[in-house]
C-alpha cells in the first residue's frame, strides 16, 4: 500500500487517530479532515511521535461544502475515504436533535456529493451496534434493525441507508458500514488515547478517571439485569483492534473483494463482559482497588449486547486480538500519561 492516499475525516478523535496510526504502519499517506470540535491539534504529535511521520492535516467542518469541494479537488487521487467524523453523545443527541442530524448527515452528503465530484470511489463508514437496538444477541449483521433509540442512533441508521441507497443506484460507489461495539483502551506508546470532555458518560474513562482521584466512586448503573453477576454486558473492544480492522477494509475496498458495493460488519470480540468485570480487570492491570457503588440502572440502557463476529472474520480476515486486560491496562497508562501532563 506504498503511497497510497486515504482521506481520514474526524482522524484526530479517538478511533479515528488510531486508525491514521494504522494506516500509517501500512504505508498509506493520510489526509486529516477535522475541525476539531472534540479534538486537538496535540492529537497530530501523538501520531508523529509513535509513526515518525505527520499526516496532513486540514481544519475543516465537513458540512462547509466549498472549503471541503476544495479539499477533495486538491486529493480526488485518494483512493478511499474513512469517515468518523460526528458527534457522539448519546444524551446531547437527544437534548440537541437538530444539531446532531444536522451534523452528522449534512457531513456525510456532503462527502459523498464531494466523491461524486471527482470519482472518489470507496467509503468506510463508523456505524455502531445501537443501531441494532435491543435485539437478540447476538447482534448478527443481517439482523433486522430495532428502533432507534436517540438521535444519535438514528444518525447512524440513517447514514447507513444512505450509503445503501446510493449504493444501489450508482455501481462505482463502494462502501462498508462498520458497526462498532464499546471501543476502549488506547495505543500501548499512550502517546494517543480517548479524552472526553467533562464528566464522561461511559464506563472506561469514568473508571480510570475515579482511579487518578477526579472522581470520588463509580456508580454501577444495576445489578439486577438477568446476566451472571446481575451487572449488563457490553462487548468491550480494544481500539486498536478497531483501527487494524479499518485498514482491513480499505484493503477489500481497494482491491474490490467485495461481495456486494454496499457491505455490513460487526466489529467486537464476540464477548459480553460485565460492567463488575471490566472493574476486576482494571484492578488487576492498575493494582488499583476501585471505589464503586451499586445504584439504579441508567434509563435506556440495553441489558445484553455482544456481536457476531463471523463475517467480518471471515470476509475481512480480522479477528480481534486484544483481551479485555490489555483494554484496561492500556486505558490506564493513557490516563496517568495525561495526567501527568496536565498536573
Ligand atoms: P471523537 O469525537 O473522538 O472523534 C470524532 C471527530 O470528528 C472529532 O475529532 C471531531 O472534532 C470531528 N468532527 C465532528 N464533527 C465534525 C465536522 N462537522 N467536521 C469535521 N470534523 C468533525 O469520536 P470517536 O469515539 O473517535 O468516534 C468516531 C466515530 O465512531 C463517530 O462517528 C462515532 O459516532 C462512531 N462510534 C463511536 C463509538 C464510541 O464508543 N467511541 C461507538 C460507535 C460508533
Ligand atoms: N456504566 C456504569 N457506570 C458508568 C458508566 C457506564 O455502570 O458510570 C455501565 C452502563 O450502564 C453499561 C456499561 O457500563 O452497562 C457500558 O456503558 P457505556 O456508557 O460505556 O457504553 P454504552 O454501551 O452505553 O454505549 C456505547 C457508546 C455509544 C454506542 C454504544 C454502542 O457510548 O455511543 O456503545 O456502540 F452507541
Amino acid at each position: 500500500m506504498v503511497g497510497k492516499k486515504v482521506i481520514v475525516t474526524g482522524g484526530t478523535g479517538y478511533i479515528g487517530s488510531h486508525t491514521v496510526v494504522s494506516l500509517m504502519d501500512e504505508g498509506y499517506k493520510v489526509v486529516i479532515l477535522d475541525n476539531l470540535v472534540n479534538s486537538s491539534r496535540d492529537t497530530l504529535l501523538g501520531i508523529e511521535q509513535i509513526t515518525g511521520a505527520s499526516p496532513m492535516f486540514y481544519k475543516v467542518d465537513l458540512c462547509d461544502m466549498t472549503a471541503l469541494d476544495a479539499i477533495l479537488y486538491a486529493h480526488q487521487d485518494a483512493v478511499a475515504i474513512i469517515h468518523f467524523a460526528a458527534l457522539k453523545a448519546v444524551k446531547e443527541s437527544v437534548d440537541r436533535p437538530v444539531l446532531y442530524y444536522k451534523n452528522n448527515l449534512l457531513a456525510l452528503l456532503n462527502l459523498i456529493e464531494g466523491m461524486q465530484n471527482y470519482g472518489i470511489a470507496n467509503f468506510v463508514f463508523s456505524s455502531s451496534a445501537t443501531v441494532y437496538g435491543d435485539n437478540d444477541v447476538p447482534f448478527v449483521e443481517g439482523m433486522e434493525r430495532k428502533a432507534a433509540v436517540s438521535p444519535y442512533a438514528n444518525n447512524k441508521k440513517i447514514g447507513e441507508d444512505i450509503l445503501k441507497d446510493t449504493a444501489a443506484v450508482q455501481k462505482d460507489f463502494n462502501a462498508v458500514s462498520l458497526r462498532y461495539f464499546n471501543p476502549i483502551g488506547a495505543h500501548a506508546s499512550a502517546q494517543i488515547g480517548e479524552k472526553p470532555n467533562g464528566i464522561p458518560n461511559n464506563l472506561m474513562p469514568f473508571i480510570t478517571q475515579t482511579a487518578v482521584g477526579l472522581r470520588k466512586e463509580l456508580l454501577v448503573f444495576g445489578n439486577d439485569y438477568d446476566t451472571p453477576d446481575g451487572t449488563a454486558l457490553r462487548d468491550y473492544i480494544h481500539v486498536v483492534d478497531l483501527a487494524e480492522a479499518h485498514v482491513k477494509a480499505v484493503a477489500r475496498l481497494i482491491h474490490q473483494h467485495q461481495k456486494d458495493n454496499y457491505e455490513v460488519f460487526n466489529l467486537g470480540t464476540g464477548k459480553g463482559r460485565s460492567v463488575l468485570e471490566v472493574i476486576q480487570s482494571f484492578e488487576r492491570s492498575s493494582g488499583i482497588k476501585l471505589p464503586y457503588r451499586i445504584v439504579e440502572r441508567r434509563a435506556g440502557d440495553i441489558p445484553v449486547m455482544y456481536a457476531s463476529t463471523q463475517l467480518a472474520n471471515e470476509e475481512l480476515g480480522w479477528t480481534a486480538r486484544y483481551s479485555l486486560d490489555d483494554m484496561t491496562a492500556s486505558a490506564w497508562k493513557w490516563e496517568q500519561k495525561i495526567r501527568q501532563i496536565n498536573s
